[in-house]
């Protein structure tokens, strides 16, 4: 089936936002350093721009999650695909996720981090489905609250296509 990509969020209103939350972040950890932790594939665009922004220190790192599926699914227990290089011990963490929907992954995977012994761990996400929660999830840093559609660009995708888009679409099929 051909599908189309509706604009949901241009490329400009993205960009601002980002950079509102870099500010953010900056005066939040003032005489800090930031470590932050990308949720692979989908946060790493969202990272890279944000990372930008942030005017005290800056340390990166990566993970890769996937939902285990059948009957754990619904426990929210989510399995480590690639995990951190770097310990998280005594640092200043915070989480990049594309998107919270259910909830199930960044409730267990926050858990689990802050398991590890940070100094602090908070997290920040480009969009929030807040009708789709399942779980519940403390976000500290939200770009955008958006309604329940299904939406790729900016890392995000559609069976691995989109995530290049600069801008967040919604993906409507033709008939
Ligand atoms: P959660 O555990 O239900 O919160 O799932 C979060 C994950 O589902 C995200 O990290 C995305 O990978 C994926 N996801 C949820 N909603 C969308 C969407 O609208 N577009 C693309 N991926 C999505
Ligand atoms: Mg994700």
């Amino acid at each position: 089936m051909a599908e189309h990509i509706r604009v949901l969020l241009p490329e400009e209103k993205v960009d601002t936002r980002i950079k509102e939350i870099g500010e953010a972040i900056s005066r939040d950890y003032a005489g800090r350093q930031v470590h932050l932790v990308c949720v692979l594939k989908g946060g790493s665009f969202f990272m890279c721009e944000l990372a930008k922004r942030i005017t005290v220190p800056v340390s990166l790192d990566f993970m890769s999650v996937s939902s285990y599926g059948g009957d754990t699914k619904s426990s929210g227990v989510v399995k480590i695909v690639k995990d951190l290089d770097e310990s998280l011990k005594d640092k200043d963490v915070i989480v990049v996720e594309d998107i919270v929907d259910s909830g199930r992954t960044l409730n267990y995977l926050m858990e689990m981090l802050r398991d590890r012994g940070p100094r602090s761990l908070r997290l920040c996400t480009l969009l929030d489905k807040p009708e789709r929660r399942v779980v519940d999830v403390h976000v500290d840093y939200t770009g955008f609250c958006i309604p329940d559609e299904f939406v790729v660009g900016y890392g995000l995708d559609y069976d691995q296509k989109y995530r290049n888009l600069p801008y967040i679409g919604v993906v409507e099929f033709d008939d």
